[in-house]
């Protein structure tokens, strides 16, 4: 049975949007806003104390808080903006030579790919791009990407959640698979972190990039970067600044990106809030409510003429975000990035409902995301309007 959940009343948005696309943007309950006021409130009463004394301490009580969900070493952790600066951070430290490959797929975050193919233009190396099956299956995603390791591949670049296709990716198969050729991993998770049980030590990558607004629902501005210490090293940072320990602390890989000029570190430091909103109990409250919700709104979508289930064919195959097949219209043709697709535009502007529909390899799709503060009466309204 489908009912509202009590800690709805814990987010703050809008009761005039249906806002069924926490994929994307995914808010944060307001105790977490609240912590990050907080921060921001304290730095600005004694900013010379705050950033010279405190902020290091704060930044690694926080990276611990974070870590002890992950199931790693705060040492291994370094909290950064968002999943797109902490690979670019990756893609700064790895040496690649002409001729080299880096090695994505074609699931892969448009944001992602370009980082890569402009860190490969400036380098004389080659992105190559591995064709998954469609749909996907775990022996034959990792086959998929065996297959287009050559001598020259120096690192795989592969989401843990996939964005438009939403689909869990067989992150330590692949890692496995990796390490007997003895390619480093980078793992591309922002939707992974509180989605998934994510133990970063048992997955066997080398880098993981993350956001920390999505389903964890840190503040907007909060990620973190994992380096194994094999690495930390060679961790380079493309923004340069001071780079040692504004405290005078002995020097740690993390010196090259906890000070990057002077900025708020407020949602950074409030990414432990959102941990420590995240009790288990309410983790499995949150993964049992929007999967609920998704699988309803899924099945309803597929009955309807010319839907299609697209790279999530079973239940079992996501958790709080589905997508599937739209039919295409005449003269459909796949939009870029910041064109949505029309239906998206006349679902937001007509109906209030937030939610993404897109194009991937020729595929037109509508992406659905719960949380626990979407509603069955959300679902029934993007059903209505459909
Ligand atoms: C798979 C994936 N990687 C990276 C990103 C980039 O995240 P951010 O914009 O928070 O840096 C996203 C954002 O949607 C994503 O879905």
């Amino acid at each position: 049975m489908l009912s509202d959940h009590p800690l709805a009343s814990f987010w703050s948005l809008d009761p005039d949007t249906t806002y069924l696309n926490h994929g994307s943007f995914g808010p944060s309950p307001l105790p977490v806003q609240q912590a990050r006021a907080a921060w921001s409130t304290r730095l600005e009463r004694q900013p010379m104390r705050f950033f010279c004394q405190e902020m290091e301490a704060e930044l690694d009580s926080a990276a611990a808080v974070l870590a002890g969900f992950l199931k790693t070493q705060p040492e291994r952790l370094a909290l950064i903006d968002n999943a797109t600066v902490a690979m670019n951070v990756v893609a700064a430290s790895i040496d690649l030579k002409p001729g080299d490959e880096i090695l994505i797929n074609d699931h892969e975050y448009g944001a992602v790919k370009n980082i890569w193919q402009a860190r490969c233009r400036e380098s004389g190396a080659r992105l190559v791009t591995a064709t998954l099956p469609f749909p996907p299956t775990a022996a034959d995603i990792v086959t998929a990407l065996e297959s287009a390791i050559t001598p020259k591949t120096r690192l795989i670049v592969v989401s843990h959640v996939t964005s438009a296709t939403a689909c869990i990716l067989p992150i330590k198969a692949i890692c496995q698979m990796a390490q007997s050729h003895g390619i480093p991993v980078c793992v591309d998770g922002p939707h992974a972190i509180a989605m998934l049980d994510v133990n970063l030590n048992d997955l066997g990558c080398d880098y993981y990039c993350a956001s920390g607004h999505k389903w964890l629902c840190g503040p907007f501005g909060s990620g973190f970067l994992w380096v194994h210490p094999r690495h930390h090293s060679s961790i380079r940072c493309p923004v340069i600044s001071w780079g040692g320990s504004i405290a005078g602390r002995p020097a740690t890989w993390k010196d090259r990106t906890n000070w990057l000029g002077t900025r708020d570190p407020a949602p950074l430091l409030a990414m432990a809030d959102a941990v420590r909103f995240f009790t288990p109990e309410r983790l499995q409250q949150y993964r049992q409510h929007a999967h609920a919700l998704v699988s309803h709104a899924r099945r309803a979508l597929l009955d309807r003429p010319g839907v299609g289930t697209f790279c999530t064919p079973d239940q079992s195959d996501f958790v709080s975000m589905a997508a599937v097949e739209l039919p295409q219209p005449p003269g459909w043709k796949p939009g870029y990035h910041g064109s949505p697709d029309p239906l998206q535009i006349e679902l937001r502007d007509m109906h209030k409902i937030e939610i993404p529909v897109g194009a991937w390899n020729g595929h037109r799709f509508l992406r659905v995301s719960a949380h626990l503060y979407t509603t069955p009466t959300d679902i029934e309204r993007l059903l209505a309007a459909l």
